[in-house]
């Protein structure tokens, strides 16, 4: 051929192989790379699939069990991970002609440099010498875009990466610290919540409407009202775990977004309706909101939680080992630690969720006479289902389907409010409730 273009008077300078090699190799990586990164974005996508399924089912682990679920959920993680299995096997098989593909070029431009460099040669119109360098430059330069390929081939899955990382980076919490925060409080403990409105993010309805609510220091005030009817959400807006919508949070007349984050943690403790342990000791929990607390202050809450017994019980009694979540005590145990945990923090304003939902009457009953005496200073606040939790409060609020149905003490909510006999005739017998 060499021989033909020689005839022809086409005497190709070697520099135009290089110039035509390095496009060449552009294109071909470019092609590739294009083919790659949607793939690379399933890829990760599918593997998000995997991790959830995976851990759903470790978590889930019981549920499935006593469903016997095994083979559907074997299924689900099959028909996951065969997803992912595809979409890897076809990155892998482009990511792997990549390589011959460069070396394929690389070696027809050696050929074609030795081809043309040949016949040069023999008309004496170059040195052995010269084709020699060039061909050692050719390779270093062809060399180096392999090099660049190889990064070229990262790039689709780091870039989807990186994207998928910034996506996390880059929402903003919805809670914003404030500007000039107040960082002294009277500390009373009153807590107000006027014309309060809450809407969940995408949800359609509000969940709250235009709540109000005064809790004063020394006062037990009671919420009571149906499953989903918005307690535990208005019980989050008082340590701002979101920020209502519309209206106003108050603590000792300062909104609650104005003031410091740390201040409002200290004032505000809130056990919630699903206590969570973090794993560790049951002293290291109980000291989660005041490190410095002595281990007298531990024993004295745990009485008024009614949780010494079993604490003392434990093997190691406060360093007694807790498990992640705290799984390995019992619900009511887990309610009656997080109680403990709340009264060790000392805070002016306490909110239970719900906290006493897992435990028998008696210990209700108990826990709630020790803790007036504790509290008898402070401001609580109780949401309850049950109605004896509930009845010997200062005011009770009913809260229905996010609105307030009435306000006032027991027996005259008995008197005229329809919601709040309807609950608690559920409960209790007329003689009962009387
Ligand atoms: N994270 C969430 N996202 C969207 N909607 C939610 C969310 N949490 C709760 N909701 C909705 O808000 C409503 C009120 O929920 P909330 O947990 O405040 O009720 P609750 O009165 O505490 O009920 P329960 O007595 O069962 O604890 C429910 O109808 C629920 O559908
Ligand atoms: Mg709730």
């Amino acid at each position: 051929m060499g021989g033909i273009v020689m005839a022809l008077g086409l005497d190709v300078p070697l520099s135009g192989v290089l110039v035509a090699v390095v496009p060449v190799l552009g294109v071909c990586v470019m092609l590739i790379v294009r083919k790659l990164r949607p793939m690379f974005r399933t890829m990760q996508t599918r593997l998000d699939t995997v991790n959830r399924v995976l851990r759903e089912q470790i978590t889930g682990n019981r549920v499935i069990r006593a469903f016997v679920r095994d083979e559907y959920e074997q299924g689900r993680f099959r028909t996951s991970n065969t997803e992912l299995t595809d979409v890897a096997l076809r990155t892998g098989n482009l990511l792997a002609l990549m390589f011959p593909v460069v070396m394929t070029v690389v070696n027809l431009s050696s050929i074609a440099v030795v081809w043309f460099g040949a016949h040069r040669i023999d008309s004496g119109g170059m040195q052995i010498g010269d084709l020699t360098a060039f061909l050692a430059y050719l390779m270093q330069i062809v060399m180096s875009v392999m090099m660049a390929t190889f990064m070229f081939m990262m790039v689709p899955r780091a870039e989807v990466c990186a994207e998928r990382i910034q996506e996390v980076l880059g929402t903003s919490s919805s809670v914003v610290p404030p500007v000039a925060p107040v960082t002294e409080l009277r500390r009373h403990g009153r807590l107000e919540i006027r014309g309060a409105g809450f809407r969940y993010p995408g949800a359609e309805e509000p969940v709250l409407r235009s709540v109000d609510l005064v809790a004063r220091p020394g006062e037990v005030t009671a919420v009571i009202g149906s499953t989903g009817s918005g307690k535990s959400t208005l019980l989050g807006l008082v340590p701002r775990l979101f920020d209502a919508t519309g209206g106003e949070v108050l603590v000792d007349d300062v909104p609650v977004a104005d003031l410091d984050p740390a201040l409002l943690a200290r004032t505000v403790g809130l056990v919630p309706q699903k206590p969570y342990l973090f794993a560790g000791t049951v002293a290291s929990n109980l000291r989660y909101g005041n490190p410095d607390a002595t281990d007298d202050e531990l024993w004295h809450a745990l009485e008024v939680a009614q949780g010494r017994d079993f604490v003392e019980r434990l093997e190691g009694g406060l360093n007694a080992p807790v498990s992640q979540g705290g799984t390995n005590v019992s619900g009511g145990q887990r309610q009656r630690l997080a109680i403990a945990r709340t009264l060790v923090q000392r805070p002016e304003i306490y909110l239970f969720d719900d906290s006493f939902s897992a435990l028998d009457y008696a210990t209700d009953a108990a826990l709630r006479a020790a803790l007036g005496r504790e509290t008898s200073e402070a401001t609580v606040v109780i949401v309850a289902q049950r109605v004896a939790t509930i009845r010997d409060a200062d005011r009770i609020v009913v809260l229905d389907e996010g609105r307030v149905v009435g306000t006032g003490r027991h027996h005259e909510l008995m008197a005229d409010n329809e919601t709040y006999r309807e609950i608690v005739l559920s409960q209790l017998t007329e003689a009962e409730a009387a």
